[in-house]
């Protein structure tokens, strides 16, 4: 008993010593392929190295930024890079604005919006319009900087209302907001277009094309003629 207990543990053991000298090898060969990145003679990819790269604690999120072989000029990329900034931050508490929705509408039409308001927040969320958005940002050497705190700094969107309850007040309000970020779409694209930067205006055009079908879809849910859009400040 005593024997077959110790050649099980010794079998575990080895078993343990195999696994730990394949992790280490696993992450001396991963050290040793960031040390070739990060060499000054590594190839063209030693350059792909942020430009701001102190100590993190010393570095501003803000102002961290990459180099790219993306042949537009600098200054061009800075300028993209906080428009787009500044669209992620109506993109994301649009997104969160329709979860709210989906959570607080009550009504006769309860699971037909509430099934909606969930689509919606799919759309405007992690797999599409936010994720267009932030991957054009990194793709010009950027960072994505939609902390909590600066989308409420940031946004043009009005406070979602929070006294209302009905579906169709929701719509009212998810649509006034799609209104919003459509126009600043539109402001976006004609800036990306001055700038030569097609990319980015034709990713802004698809979120602006997926935003207007959903502000039609959002209205088709009321009977009665939407109100007049209030005016943007
Ligand atoms: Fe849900």
């Amino acid at each position: 008993m005593g024997s077959r207990f110790r050649n099980a543990t010794d079998e575990c053991l080895a078993k343990i010593r195999v696994a730990s000298d394949c992790f280490v090898e696993r992450n001396r060969k991963r050290h040793r392929f960031s040390d070739c990145l990060a060499a000054p003679a590594g190839g063209a990819f030693a350059r792909l190295t942020p430009q701001v790269a102190p100590n993190p604690s010393e570095v501003d999120p803000m102002s961290l930024k990459y180099e790219t072989m993306n042949p537009l000029p600098q200054e061009t990329r800075d300028k993209m890079v906080a428009l787009l900034n500044g669209i992620m931050a109506d993109i994301l508490d649009n997104h969160y604005q329709s979860l709210l929705a989906h959570w607080n509408a009550r009504g006769s039409n309860f699971i037909a919006l509430h099934e909606f308001f969930d689509r919606y927040a799919g759309c405007n969320g992690a797999d599409n319009w936010c994720d267009w958005v932030a991957e054009r940002i990194s793709q010009l050497g950027g960072t994505v900087n939609t902390t909590v705190q600066f989308i409420a700094a940031n946004t043009s969107l009005k406070e979602y209302p929070m006294t209302i309850t009905r579906g169709e007040d929701h719509v009212h309000a998810l649509a006034t907001s799609a209104r919003t970020i459509i126009v600043r779409l539109r402001g976006a694209i004609a800036e990306a277009l001055a700038l030569q930067d097609n990319v980015t205006a034709s990713i802004l055009a698809d979120v602006q094309r997926s935003a207007e079908q959903f502000l039609w879809l959002l209205e088709a849910h009321v009977v009665q003629p939407l109100r007049s859009p209030e005016p943007l400040a």
